[in-house]
């Protein structure tokens, strides 16, 4: 009897030390601008890598690898629903030359809820990527925005910090106030609540559960209006000459540091001067869309904080914060892919 209670009482300080060192393998990164952690792994539309993108199979596969953030970009449709959509129209992504071919290229806001339902926006995927093509990815469906929140409100990151929306608000003049639409279900679903009150690390800065991110100046002055607690990262186009102008992108710089605390450009456009400008200034640095291993590395030393990438996988494990390298591909059969 007492060996029993020895050798229970051994496995439980096992279990304690193995928690212990697991937890303290992941300790949270250092809060940065608007409470978003330093080295942050972005999923660029879920696990869009492996899986359809913006898909119920790409979320939940971020999701089970506990990233940072769920990436995702929210438009409209006629009926008023949100949801998560990149492209401006479906002609790309989904088999709507089949199903409404005569509004191929209409925008988001010209289908009702019912309507997007009847689009596959699974099988397009197969038919670019073989190699990564599933049975089950075919006859995937767009997602509400209330979907996405809902992944994230039941999981956590790797770090151990409750799992965070970064939400991008895509052709924003189209959508007439649709940042208030965003706000006020985020709001609904407790998570601006839970920014403002229920996880703050150390009692201090309260970690940024969700973070906004436009293209739109407009857009981000609405959002900074209505939600101003929420964390917001400028987006810059490649195609905007701030990027290649020094003088310019100081004087941009200057300009947005009221409206955001974090700058986004692409990792094709990254050069020192971008970066020291954002660091003299206090912005955090988030790249687009970064999925080599070696970019992770070279752009880390130039000084972004954190990536959008379709290879959440390959990030994590770059920030060691991964226990084994990540099979993306048992994970979505883990969870039914
Ligand atoms: O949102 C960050 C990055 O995703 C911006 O580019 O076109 O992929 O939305 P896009
Ligand atoms: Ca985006």
């Amino acid at each position: 009897m007492k060996k029993r209670y020895l050798i229970g009482l051994g496995g439980i300080a096992l279990s304690g030390a193995f928690l212990y060192v697991y937890q303290s393998q992941f300790s949270h990164e250092p809060l940065l601008a608007g409470g978003v952690p330093d080295s942050a792994v972005i999923a660029h539309r879920g696990l869009s890598y492996e899986a359809p993108e913006s898909t119920f199979a790409a979320y939940n596969a971020a999701a089970k690898l506990k990233v940072d953030y769920l990436e995702g970009d929210v438009q409209r449709t006629q009926d008023g629903v949100l949801v998560i959509v990149h492209d401006n129209n479906l002609a790309k992504k989904s088999n709507i030359e089949e199903v409404f071919p005569k509004k191929k290229k209409s925008f988001i806001d010209e289908f009702t809820w019912e309507e997007l339902q009847q689009l596959d926006i699974g099988s397009w995927f197969n038919q670019a990527y073989p190699d990564r093509a599933r049975d089950k990815f075919v006859n995937l469906k767009v997602i509400r925005l209330e979907a996405l929140i809902d992944i994230a409100s039941k999981a956590t990151s790797r770090s151990g910090r409750p799992m965070g929306l970064y939400l991008e608000t895509k052709l924003a003049k189209r959508f007439h106030q649709i940042e208030d639409q965003i706000v006020d279900l985020l709001r609904v679903k407790g998570f601006l609540d839970e920014l403002t009150s229920s996880y703050k690390d150390s009692g201090k800065q309260p970690f940024a559960r969700v973070v906004f991110q436009s293209f739109e100046k407009e857009s981000l002055t609405r959002l900074k209006e209505i939600a101003p607690q929420i964390p917001r990262l400028a987006l810059i186009s490649s195609e905007d000459k701030i990027v290649r102008e020094p003088n310019r992108w100081n004087t941009y710089l200057a300009e947005v540091k009221t409206l955001a605390h974090g700058i986004g450009f692409s990792s094709k456009d990254a050069q020192k001067y971008l970066f020291e400008g954002a660091a003299r200034e206090g912005f955090f640095v988030h790249l687009y869309t970064v999925n080599d291993p070696d970019l992770f590395q070279s752009r880390t030393l130039l000084g972004t904080n954190g990536f959008f990438t379709d290879r959440a996988n390959l990030l994590l494990c770059y920030y060691t914060r991964c226990v084994k390298p990540l099979e993306a591909s048992a994970i979505l059969q883990k969870i039914g892919y």
